[in-house]
């Protein structure tokens, strides 16, 4: 009797905690953002955004005094801002009378296949949707058209995009729909338009499980098919659209997992370089080498285009750390992407805000602190740039 009770007891404190914290948590965002209120992408500078365009800051000046490509905001004394919008014009009219094809719009061309990147380890808090925000949003400033996928229950990308994943996905709207066994959706129906031009979003909640669950009953029915297929399957209803396909998974090495290792042509997988992390990322390694084998069995093409490990929250005055770096860089040699994401409270606070850091403003924090870090963000996305390019046979 007194077990029982005690078990009442339990779910009913966890059921109310539940409550609460979704409240307050429901409470803070109408703080942050009211509820008709968009999340919105921030300005940039003229020196930001010729730095990203590639191009001096005297040229942008010129086309403004000329009057050609979209008019930037004025501020007084006369500084320049731009729109990512703006930025995106100007690709558009500077790849007119660009010296190569593809220096200001550097996404797909004939015969060009998609790219689809999955970002996973099973290690929990290893930097992957850290690193999946940073990348799309990076790539999509960068002009490639991309979608973003929240393949996470936990549904973090989803909340960085401004989309409550408890409160604004009632009627479904996960990958979910899209590779569920009984009727699926076309994949365009649960796309998002996000608020940076050319970047999209599938967002996630805990829907996502049911395929978790689903999967094994479908199997023992045989009614599953070549499950692992079913998310490569849903993109290519929509290969045209795209450049790049970011895939945040969970940290878990479920059917979801195996489905985006499926859909992958290439693979990033985020490290942490501390001991304990380093060694449940051998049985990591080893569990997707079987998982691998078992789908390459059934007959599927397992070949990937590139497969890089990415050293994330990297503090480089800690010995320790330097320690695992050498000898993980003396190992995977380069299979180790040179540029590391660097440990940055302006990451962790951004994150506070559901911010990435090329959202927030650079005044918000202490200049050195914020440039370092989004130096180090853009080292590490436009090295998989290059690597996007090279398999596309430029360089
Ligand atoms: N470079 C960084 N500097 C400082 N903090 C970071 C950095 N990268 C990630 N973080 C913080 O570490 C935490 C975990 O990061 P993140 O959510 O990206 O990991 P994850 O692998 O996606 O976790 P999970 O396995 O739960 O999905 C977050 O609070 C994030 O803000
Ligand atoms: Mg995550």
């Amino acid at each position: 009797m007194s077990s029982t009770k005690q078990t009442d007891d339990l779910n009913s404190v966890i059921r109310q905690h539940a409550e609460w914290l979704s409240g307050q948590l429901h409470a803070q965002r109408e703080n942050l953002f009211p509820p008709n209120a968009q999340k919105s992408m921030r300005t940039f500078t003229s020196g930001e955004a010729a730095a990203m365009l590639g191009v001096n800051d005297s040229y942008l000046r010129k086309l403004h005094l000329e009057g050609r490509g979209p008019s930037p905001a004025l501020t007084p004394g006369n500084r320049r801002h731009y729109s990512a919008h703006d930025i995106h014009d100007l690709r558009v009219l500077l790849e007119k009378t660009a010296r190569k094809p593809g220096d200001y719009l550097p996404g797909r061309r004939e015969g060009d296949h998609l790219q689809v990147i999955g970002v996973m380890n099973f290690k929990g808090g290893s930097g992957k949707t850290t690193t999946s925000a940073h990348l799309a949003q990076r790539l999509a400033l960068k002009g490639y058209r991309v979608l973003a996928i929240d393949l996470d229950p936990q549904a973090s990308l989803t909340a960085l995009h401004g989309v409550q994943p408890e409160f604004d996905l009632h009627d479904g709207g996960t990958l979910y729909d899209a590779i569920r066994y009984d009727s699926p959706v076309p994949i365009a129906d649960i796309i998002r338009k996000t608020y940076i031009p050319n970047l999209d979003l599938i967002p996630g909640n805990l829907e996502l499980m049911e395929f978790e669950h689903e999967t094994p009953r479908a199997l023992s029915q045989g009614k599953a098919g070549l499950f692992f297929f079913r998310v490569k399957e849903a993109l290519m209803q929509v290969d045209d659209a795209y450049d790049v396909v970011v895939i945040d998974c969970p940290p878990q090495l479920g059917f979801l997992t195996m489905s985006a290792l499926s859909a992958a042509t290439g693979v990033l997988v985020t490290i942490h370089p501390e001991m304990l992390d380093v060694m449940s990322m051998s049985q990591f390694l080893r569990m997707t080498a079987d998982l691998m084998d078992v789908i390459a069995e059934s007959g599927a093409d397992m070949s990937h285009d590139w497969m890089r490990y990415l050293l994330t929250r990297y503090e480089p005055a800690d010995a320790p750390q330097n320690r695992i770096v050498a000898f993980l860089r003396t190992m995977y040699g380069d299979k180790v992407l040179n540029a590391p994401q660097l440990k940055s409270t302006a990451i962790s606070d951004a994150g506070l805000t559901k911010q990435t850091l090329y959202e927030v403003e650079r005044s918000a924090f202490t200049r050195s602190t914020y440039d370092r870090a989004v130096e180090s963000l853009n080292a590490v996305n436009d090295e998989i740039s290059e690597l996007i390019q090279r398999t596309w046979g430029r360089t």
